[in-house]
């Protein structure tokens, strides 16, 4: 697959088989995402890879989390800024919309969304997890860089007919994470991600979002 095929073909998947990918392939792909770049070189990321009964364990661990409305965590960034504005906010409205319209829930449902949501807490199905985190030391010019090497592992993913869905409504369980991977307190959550082959009968799989015109996100000078 070229870099473009995969660019193109990369959807956030939130729907998996249970097919198992075989541990050297995910080794491998994470290990050429390491050629990433970082400013300075870096590399401010840590990557923890979950799979077979740790990962059973991690989810069974957050559904006594998500059933117990009493441990919620604070989390510890701000997934999106709180006064977000436009057009941020149509873009965020549109792709949630569209999602639940996939999904055939209705806006007022609220209970439903709810439901789906909390999906997200045992990665879709997938057979594989992935976390990232991050020295609270770090700014945002080395959080760019834990973009840089997400996507890379995503594209990646893409050439080996695998697909993941990057998560950041991780950043609400802060202290599970943090206590089930033993993190040290100078250290913190960026997001998760979901890995696994995608479950071409979910209707989520079936969204295809849109983006903004290029002249809105892009001046092009002189060109
Ligand atoms: C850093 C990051 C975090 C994300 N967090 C979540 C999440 O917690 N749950 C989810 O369902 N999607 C999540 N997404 C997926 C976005 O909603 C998705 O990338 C966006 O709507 C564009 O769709 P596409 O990935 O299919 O192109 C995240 C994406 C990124 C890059």
């Amino acid at each position: 697959m070229n870099v473009e095929d995969a660019v193109a073909s990369r959807h956030s998947t939130r729907g998996f088989l249970e097919r198992e990918v075989p541990p050297a392939l995910i080794r491998k792909i994470i290990a050429a995402a390491t050629r990433a770049p970082s400013g300075g070189n870096l590399q401010p990321w840590h990557l923890h890879i979950l799979g077979g009964e740790p990962l059973q364990n991690f989810k069974a661990l957050m559904q006594e989390r998500l059933d117990d409305k009493t441990l919620r965590e604070e989390p510890e960034y701000h997934v999106y800024p709180p006064a977000l504005v436009p057009p941020y906010t149509e873009r965020r409205f549109a792709v949630g919309e569209a999602l639940y319209a996939r999904l055939g829930i209705p806006r007022d449902d609220k209970p439903a969304r709810r439901r789906w949501f909390s999906r997200n807490f045992a990665f879709f199905g997938a057979p594989l997890a992935l976390f990232c985190t991050v020295d609270r030391l770090m700014g945002p010019p080395q959080w760019s860089d834990l973009g840089m090497i997400l996507q890379t592992i995503m594209l990646l993913l893409r050439a080996e007919g695998l697909d993941s869905c990057a998560q950041e409504c991780w950043a609400l369980y802060p202290r599970t994470i943090a206590q089930f991977f033993n993190l040290p307190p100078e250290r913190m959550v960026f997001c998760g991600m979901s890995i696994g082959y995608a479950d071409p009968a979910q209707p989520a799989n079936q969204l295809l979002t849109s983006r903004a015109p290029l002249d809105e996100v892009a001046q092009f000078i002189g060109i």
